[in-house]
C-alpha cells in the first residue's frame, strides 16, 4: 500500500500523524511511507529521520495522492483537491461536523475518524482522544503556572512563607485527571468537580478534594451516568447547586482549569462573568473548552486576554504546543488503528463491519456517507 503523509496545514497545527518510528513499521509491514518534505519538522522529526528508516520524501501533491493518507486533521478543501478517489483517509475528521464528512464523500474517499472509537478496553491504544487530552490537561498547567505571578507550592523560607497556590479543576475526564496529578506533583492544593459520579474516587486517589454536589431526584442520578462514558447535559436543578458550590470555590481560587466538554454540543458554562469578578487579581482561568465555546463566556478562542484582572487562556489546540510527544502518541494511536484495516504487504484496505472499533470510526465509504 502506497501511504502518505501529508505537512498539516490547518493554523498553529504542528503535528504529524507518522513519526520516524511508526514510520519504520509501516514500511517492515511491507509498505511505501511516503512523507512530505517538512511533515515533521515541528515535531522534532526532521525529513532525515524518515529517510533514515526507509520512508521516502515527497511534495505535497505526492503525499495527497497516495492510495492511503494518515494525517491529524481532517483536510481543507485543497488538500482534498488533490486527494485520489477512492483513497482512503485515517485522522481526527470531527465526526460531528456534517459539512466537513460531506466533502470528503464528495471526494469519494473513504474515511476513519478516530475519535469515533468506542471508549472500550480493546480501542484504548487507538484512542486520540484520550492520548491528545493527557497532554492537554498537562499543558494547561504548565501554561497556568506561566501566567500566574505566584508559586504553586507553599514555601517557607527566611523572607517569610509562601502560600500554596489553590487550584480548582471542573470537568475530570482524560484532560481534568492529568491537571490534577500535574498540578499535585507542583505541590498546588486542588479541588475538582465533575457530573459524573465515578470521578469522584479517582480525584481522591491522586490527592485533590472532590466537589461533592449529591443528586437529588432519579432523573439527576440517571443523567449524571452518561452515556459510553461520555456526560449528558445536566438537568438545571443539579447545574444550579453546582453552580452555588462552584463559585464559593472559584472566589477562593487563584486558577480554574476547565475542560467539561459534552459530544456534539457546546460545552457547558460553568465559570459565569459574576465569578471571574469575585476572583483575586492575578488569577488565572484556563479554558480547555475554548473550542467548543469555552466553559467561561469570557474565553475568547484562540487568545489569551485579562478581564476584570483575571487571565483567561483560550488556547485552542494545547497538544500541539508538545508537538513531538503528542505526535508520537497519536502516531502510534494510527498505528494500532491500522492494524485493524490493514494487512502485512496488503495493496487494499480489508474493512471488517463486524468490528465495532471500525464500523464506529468508518465516516464514509467509496463516497457514500455513512454518518447520519
Ligand atoms: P470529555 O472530554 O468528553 O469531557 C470532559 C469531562 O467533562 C468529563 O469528565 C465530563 O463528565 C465532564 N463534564 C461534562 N459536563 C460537565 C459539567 N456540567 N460539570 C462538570 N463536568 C462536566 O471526557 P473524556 O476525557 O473524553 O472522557 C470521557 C469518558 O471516557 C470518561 O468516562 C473516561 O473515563 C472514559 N474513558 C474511557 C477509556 C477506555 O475505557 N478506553 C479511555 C479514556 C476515557
Amino acid at each position: 500500500m502506497l501511504i502518505g503523509v501529508p505537512l498539516e496545514t490547518a493554523a498553529g497545527e504542528t503535528r504529524v500523524a507518522v513519526t520516524p518510528e511508526t514510520a519504520k513499521k509501516l514500511k517492515a509491514q511491507g509498505h511505501v511511507v511516503r512523507i512530505q518534505s517538512g511533515a515533521g519538522t515541528a515535531a522534532a522529526a526532521p525529513d532525515e529521520a524518515y529517510t533514515a528508516v526507509g520512508a521516502e520524501i515527497t511534495d505535497a501533491a505526492g503525499a495527497l495522492g497516495a492510495d492511503l493518507v494518515l494525517k491529524v486533521r481532517s483536510p481543507g478543501a485543497a488538500e482534498l483537491a488533490q486527494m485520489k478517489p477512492g483513497a482512503a483517509l485515517v485522522g481526527m475528521l470531527n465526526p460531528f461536523d456534517r459539512d466537513g464528512l460531506t466533502a470528503l464523500a464528495n471526494a469519494k474517499l473513504t474515511a476513519f475518524a478516530l475519535e469515533a472509537a468506542p471508549r472500550t478496553t480493546r480501542a484504548q491504544s487507538m484512542d486520540v482522544l484520550s492520548s491528545q487530552a493527557n497532554i492537554a490537561g498537562y499543558k494547561a498547567v504548565m501554561i497556568a503556572a506561566d501566567k500566574y505571578q505566584r508559586l504553586f507550592p507553599m514555601l517557607m523560607t527566611a523572607a517569610g512563607t509562601i502560600k500554596a497556590a489553590r487550584i480548582v479543576i471542573l470537568g475530570v475526564g482524560v484532560a481534568g485527571l492529568q491537571a490534577i496529578a500535574t498540578a499535585k506533583r507542583l505541590g498546588a492544593v486542588i479541588e475538582a468537580s465533575d457530573v459524573r459520579p465515578s470521578v469522584k474516587e479517582q480525584v481522591e486517589s491522586l490527592g485533590a478534594k472532590f466537589i461533592d454536589v449529591p443528586y437529588e431526584t432519579a432523573e439527576e442520578k440517571e443523567a449524571a451516568e452518561g452515556v459510553g462514558g461520555y456526560a449528558r447535559p445536566m438537568p438545571q436543578s443539579w447545574l444550579d447547586r453546582q453552580k452555588v458550590e462552584v463559585a464559593k470555590r472559584v472566589a477562593a481560587a487563584d486558577i480554574v482549569i476547565t475542560t467539561a466538554l459534552i459530544p456534539g454540543r457546546a460545552a457547558p458554562v460553568l465559570v459565569t462573568e459574576e465569578m471571574v469578578r469575585s476572583m483575586k487579581p492575578g488569577s488565572v482561568i484556563v479554558d480547555l473548552a475554548a473550542p467548543a465555546g469555552g466553559n467561561c463566556p469570557l474565553t475568547e478562542a484562540g487568545k489569551t486576554v485579562i478581564k476584570h484582572g483575571v487571565t483567561l487562556v483560550g488556547e485552542t489546540n494545547l497538544p500541539a504546543l508538545v508537538a513531538a510527544d503528542s505526535s508520537s502518541l497519536y502516531a502510534r494511536n494510527v498505528l494500532d488503528f491500522l492494524k485493524l484495516v490493514l494487512e502485512k504487504e496488503a495493496a487494499a484496505l480489508k474493512i471488517d463491519l463486524e468490528d465495532d472499533i471500525v464500523k464506529a470510526c468508518l465516516m464514509c465509504r467509496d463516497g457514500q456517507l455513512l454518518r447520519a
